[in-house]
């Protein structure tokens, strides 16, 4: 169940260059809301909506937090906006991250960084979150991380913060001393491929966030088709109904 309106925006910060933080006012989208669901943003004189994870949910003051990148027209129109605003969105979307009891480990690319915030702070010192970013000015939300309890593990691609080098890299490693009951992974499909392959050396479930391009977000226009192998068959899903969270081992990353 999902619900539209619009909405007013309550914060808004830039977190690094182009990366913008929003609050948005919206207690029926908040109290619906998990970790790893999507919300769709309708950026002022659009038709398509532009789908964006749901970083933080704050069911007591009825909010919902989400970090987006400048990508193109959309987001540009997006960023525009200011606190005091109204917002037009459709959310919670999607199939969000199961939440398991025990370790979990958390491995962000980019601006796949912000959807593992949410189910993180679920796990708090029971998480480690292993972060990679092009640079130290392109890093966010470690301070987030952190005062949720979580360890983290930054990298960046070129040694300007944090450890020099990927973070599939720093998963193998970690998983080599520590134990890891779940992973969640949300970035680049290479990242993602990369992460799942290493789950399953280590034994460990994993879950993956794809990022798909969207046109309708709910299921009906196969704008989101992904291939995926579910009960003994390859099949095409839907990123934004079925997903955006899928069992790694069902994704198949060459489709
Ligand atoms: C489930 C889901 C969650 C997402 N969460 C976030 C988030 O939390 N923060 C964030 O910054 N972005 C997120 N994205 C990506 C975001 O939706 C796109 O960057 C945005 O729609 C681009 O719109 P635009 O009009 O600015 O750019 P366009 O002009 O449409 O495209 C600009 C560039 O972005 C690429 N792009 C467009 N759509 C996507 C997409 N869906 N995924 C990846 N690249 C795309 C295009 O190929 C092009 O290179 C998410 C996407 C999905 C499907
Ligand atoms: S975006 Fe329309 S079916 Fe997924």
């Amino acid at each position: 169940m999902y619900k539209q309106g619009l909405y007013p925006i309550t914060a808004k910060t830039a977190s690094a260059k182009g990366i913008f933080d929003i609050t948005v006012l919206c207690p029926e989208i908040a109290e619906l809301a998990s970790p790893g669901q999507f919300a769709q943003l309708l950026a002022p004189g659009y038709f398509l909506r532009r789908p964006i994870s749901i970083c933080g949910i704050d069911k007591t003051a009825g909010t919902i937090r989400m970090v987006f990148e400048v990508r193109g027209e959309g987001t540009e129109a997006l960023s525009r906006l200011n606190v005091g605003d109204n917002i037009d969105i459709m959310a919670p979307l999607g199939h969000g991250f199961t939440k398991f009891e025990g370790k979990a480990v958390c491995v962000g690319g980019g601006i796949g960084v912000p959807p593992m915030l949410g189910i993180a702070s679920l796990y708090g010192s029971d998480a480690a979150v292993i972060t990679g970013f092009r640079n130290a000015a392109a890093v966010i939300l470690q301070e987030d991380f952190k005062s949720a309890g979580c360890e983290t593990i930054l990298c960046t691609d070129d040694g300007s913060a944090g450890i020099h080098g990927f973070v599939t890299t720093a998963l193998e490693e970690y998983l080599q001393s520590k134990k890891a009951d779940i992973i969640y992974a949300c970035g680049p499909t290479p990242m993602l491929r990369a992460v799942a392959s290493t789950a399953e050396k280590y034994g460990v479930h994993c879950e993956v966030s794809l990022e798909q391009r969207m046109a309708c977000g709910v299921g009906a226009c196969l704008g989101c088709a992904c291939k995926i192998m579910r009960d003994g068959r390859e099949q095409f899903l839907h990123v934004c109904k079925d997903g955006p969270v899928f069992d790694a081992k069902e994704v198949r990353f060459d489709g």
